[in-house]
C-alpha cells in the first residue's frame, strides 16, 4: 500500500514545474510527495510550498522544501494532498488527519488541486469513510443538533463522536478546534450535505471537497490511472 501511495506521489511530481508556488498537503500520501519533492529540491528544483498542517510543515523543513504562508503570496499553482475517498465527480471526503480546514483552504487558493491515493480510496459513492465536521467547542450540544437537522434534511443519518486523539484525550486540530465524525454510510447529494453544513454556526469546515480537486491520480496493482475532473 505505501509503495502505491509512492508511485502516486510521483506520477503528482511530474507536473511540477521550476518556479511553482506549492500546496503540500498532509497524511501518509501527501508524506511521500514531501519527500520525493525535497529530492528534486536537492537536485536544483526551486519551488516554494504552503504546508496544510503542522505536520507536513515539519515534514518539508526536514526535506529541505522552501516555505511561505498564503499572507505572503497570493496563489498556488498545483496543491498535492491525499484523501479518504474520491468519488467519479472528484469529490472527496478528507480530514482522516485533521487537517482538513487548512487543506481547504490551501486547495482553494490553488490552479489545482491534484489528489493523489492508492485506487482503495476509489469508492462509487461518498460516505463510508466517517464524514469529519470541525466544530467549535462552545455550544457543541447545540452544533450537534443543527447538524443532525441538517443531515436529516440532506436524507443521510449516523451515528457522531467526537474524535479522541490516541492518548484519549479529544483530538485538537492545528487551529484549535475539534472534530466530529459522523458515520453517514452513503451520502447521495454531498454537494448540498456541503452547503447544508456550511450554514452552521459552530461549524468552522468540513471534510466534504465539492469541485476543488482537478485531477486524481490513483495507483493500484495495474498501474496509475490519472482522472481529469469533468468540466460542469
Ligand atoms: C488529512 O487531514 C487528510 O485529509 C488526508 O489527506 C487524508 O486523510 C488521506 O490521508 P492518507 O494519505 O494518510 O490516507
Amino acid at each position: 500500500m505505501d509503495q502505491l501511495k509512492r508511485q502516486a506521489a510521483a506520477r503528482a511530481l511530474e507536473e511540477v514545474r521550476d518556479g511553482m508556488q506549492l500546496g503540500l498537503g498532509t497524511g501518509s500520501t501527501a508524506k511521500h510527495f514531501v519527500e520525493l519533492l525535497g529530492e528534486r529540491v536537492a537536485a536544483g528544483l526551486k519551488v516554494i510550498g504552503v504546508p496544510t498542517s503542522e505536520a507536513t510543515r515539519a515534514d518539508a523543513e526536514r526535506c529541505g522544501v522552501k516555505l511561505t504562508t498564503l499572507d505572503e503570496i497570493d496563489h498556488l499553482d498545483i496543491t498535492v494532498d491525499g484523501a479518504d475517498e474520491i468519488d467519479p465527480e472528484l469529490n472527496l471526503i478528507k480530514g482522516g488527519g485533521g487537517a482538513l480546514l487548512r487543506e481547504k483552504i490551501v486547495a482553494a487558493a490553488s490552479d489545482r488541486m491534484i489528489v493523489i491515493a492508492d485506487d482503495s480510496k476509489w469508492v462509487p459513492t461518498l460516505g463510508k469513510f466517517p464524514l469529519p465536521v470541525e466544530v467549535i467547542p462552545f455550544g457543541l450540544g447545540a452544533t450537534r443538533r443543527a447538524i443532525e437537522k441538517a443531515f436529516a434534511e440532506c436524507g443521510v443519518s449516523g451515528q457522531m463522536a467526537v474524535r479522541k486523539a490516541k492518548d484519549g484525550h479529544v483530538f485538537v486540530t492545528d487551529g484549535g478546534h475539534w472534530i466530529v465524525d459522523a458515520q453517514l454510510g452513503r451520502i447521495a447529494d454531498p454537494a448540498s450535505l456541503a452547503k447544508a453544513l456550511s450554514a452552521i454556526p459552530g461549524v468552522v469546515e468540513h471534510g466534504l471537497f465539492i469541485g476543488l480537486a482537478s485531477s486524481a491520480v490513483l495507483a493500484g496493482g495495474d498501474g496509475i490511472r490519472v482522472i481529469e475532473r469533468r468540466k460542469p
